[in-house]
């Protein structure tokens, strides 16, 4: 199963001299629909929240909010600030798509959201439901009793509910062949990023049930019957509750789902019927094969996480709030190739990156730190162009050290905190690089920084199943990255599009365990004035009562500080 997974690691490579296997056109006939529906099944409509500020988004690093109560409308605020769609656009002579918060590979969209909840006023009881980002509503799958519920949730922190996420192959697949299984996992680990910094913003802690399989999953969300190339596969579970205490206990890490309520589930008939996505499909069978043996039993306790030595406070801290960032947030098609991004903000992004051990928000992922940072520094004030190295975990440095090319300085940069592990490895000019490297795209050499993501792989021999969950650290990497980016006016974008090996001989990598599994890029976005841009859920927001509720939800970020950061300064 490891060699498989291995093998297609190999496979799905782009260098040089050539792409992984793909379409290599886009066959219009076919194209996925990006929205999931259940047909027939009971839906809830949420009310949509205003676009409020919310709280400063660099203080959700320090501390979090008062817990907000669990209701039908704090969910709504959840999902519209994680898995909603955040606007319209429309280019001339074609149809308008549609982006959400959370960003994806091509725009393709291939992970669907879910939540266990228990009864809430307005809902008729407790039960799993779809997200529909489309309609801001609820799709029930299942009504569970208040004593399955009770069931559920025994053992676990007073106020839990649950957050599920699948992924669709098929939908990255459509465009890019062999290589979406990657991608789908960098679309999970950005999702799982949006779901972690929206509750965080609710004062809720999230966290990936490491015990839970995908077997049982696919169970509880109803979609273990699905068949086929559109079927959605279970990845995982986030248990999601009031950030109280700072540490949790050995039965939260290790829960499982009842297996009684499992048992009952299995001959129970879901509500709704999958709409058909695509007309056709092409197989992809070494995708298929890297779904199955990646796929993941269950029962791992997870590990304890690591903290990176304290960086001291960088300040003065962004006054952007939270809630505007993660809506607005939007990838850059181009970069200005001029704009630099002060030292400051810099060394802001950088200590947002580090793991802080048993802390948001890297503590949702409840594992080690595997994946390290190689940054292009192209135009970062008081910081000599060149390649530099965030280590994320102190555990990587010895083997990094040994791997990568031993002419590297490994320099502690003058002017930065010593207590950073952030290390100059080469002076020089590599914007061209960085973008030949990144497929030839400019966006790599436009922008301040560009990064390539250093997963060590050695746990993929014994445990497979930790393949995908490198990616998913990845996503959560990077939608900090998105995010730190317009917290300093500037944007982001994911760059799934590189040369794996072309960047493995530029530092020196031979081979496992270390090897680039996501890149990056950060820089002043150039707007595309070709296209209008709409607003999300126009249509909604003129229906009756969505003023009203609006206006409850504006009222509902009330300390100085966050009143403060509404209006755009620091208290
Ligand atoms: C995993 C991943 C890989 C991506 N790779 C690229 C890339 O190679 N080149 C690029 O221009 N954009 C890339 N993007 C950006 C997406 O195209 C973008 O997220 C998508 O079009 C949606 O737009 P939004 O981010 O503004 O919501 C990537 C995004 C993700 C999440």
């Amino acid at each position: 199963m490891a060699s498989t997974l291995l093998a297609y690691h190999a496979a799905s490579k782009h260098s040089f001299s050539g792409y992984a296997d793909s379409p290599g056109f886009l066959d219009w006939e076919t194209q996925p629909d990006p929205f999931r529906r259940f047909e027939g099944s009971p839906e809830t409509p949420l009310d949509l929240p205003s676009d409020g500020a919310g709280p400063c988004y660099d203080l959700l690093f320090d501390r979090p909010p008062e817990p907000a109560p669990l209701s039908l409308r704090s969910l709504s605020r959840f999902l519209f600030e994680s898995l909603a769609l955040s606007a319209w656009k429309k280019a001339p002579h074609s149809a308008p798509w549609s982006l959400r918060v959370n960003p994806s590979s091509g725009n393709l969209h291939p992970t669907e959201g879910y939540l266990l909840l228990p009864p809430l006023a307005g809902s008729r009881s407790a039960g799993v439901f779809h997200y529909s980002p489309l309609r801001h509503s609820l799709e029930a799958r299942r009504f569970l009793s208040a004593d399955q519920w009770e069931e559920m949730v025994s053992g676990l922190p007073p106020g839990t509910f649950f957050a599920g996420l699948s992924s669709i192959y098929w939908r990255e697949a459509w465009k890019y062949g062999e290589r979406a299984f990657r991608y789908c996992h960098h679309d999970l680990g950005h999702a799982l990023g949006a779901l972690a910094l929206s509750a965080r913003i609710h004062g809720w802690r999230s966290l990936v049930l490491p015990a839970v399989g995908e077997p049982e999953l696919a169970r509880i969300l109803a979609v273990e019957h699905q068949q086929g190339p559109e079927a959605e596969r279970a990845d995982c579970l986030l248990a999601i509750f009031p950030d109280r205490d700072n540490r949790l206990d050995a039965a939260t890490r290790s829960f499982q789902l009842p297996a009684a309520l499992l048992a009952t589930l299995r001959d129970q008939r879901p509500l709704g019927d999958p709409n058909r996505l695509s007309s056709d499909h092409l197989p992809w069978p070494l995708l298929e094969q890297a779904i199955d043996s990646a796929a993941y039993s269950g029962g791992w306790p997870g590990e304890e996480t690591i903290s990176c030595p304290a960086v001291p406070p960088v300040v003065p801290l962004s006054s952007e709030g939270a809630s505007l960032l993660l809506r607005r947030r939007r990838s850059a098609m181009a970069m200005d190739g001029k704009t630099s991004i002060s030292r400051d903000s810099f060394l802001r992004i950088l200590s947002q990156l580090l793991p802080r051990g048993d802390s948001f928000p890297f503590a949702l992922l409840p594992w080690r730190p595997r994946v390290s940072l190689l940054f292009f520094v192209h135009r970062v004030q008081g910081l000599s162009a060149g390649l530099y190295l965030l280590l994320r975990s102190p555990a990587h440095e010895a083997s990094l050290r040994r791997e990568l090319r031993p002419e590297f300085a490994w320099r502690t940069p003058p002017g930065l905190p010593e207590a950073l592990p952030f290390y100059h490895l080469v002076e020089g000019d590599f914007r061209e690089l960085a973008a030949q490297i990144s497929c030839y795209q400019t966006i790599a050499s436009g922008g301040c920084f560009a990064l390539a993501m250093l997963a060590d792989l050695s746990d993929v021999q014994e445990r497979p199943w930790f393949y995908p969950r490198l990616f998913w650290e990845c996503g959560l990497v990077g939608q900090l990255l998105y995010l730190g980016a317009e917290a300093a006016g500037l944007q982001g974008t994911g760059i799934g599009c590189y040369f794996d090996d072309g960047l493995h001989d530029l530092v020196g990598v031979r081979g496992l365990p270390w090897q680039s599994l996501y890149h990056f890029t950060v820089g002043r976005g150039v707007v595309d004035r070709r296209l209008q841009t709409r607003p999300a859920y126009a249509d909604l927001r003129r229906t009756a009562g969505s003023a009203e509720s609006a206006e409850k939800q504006a009222g509902s970020f009330g300390t100085p500080q966050e009143k403060a950061c509404a209006q755009g300064r620091l208290v």
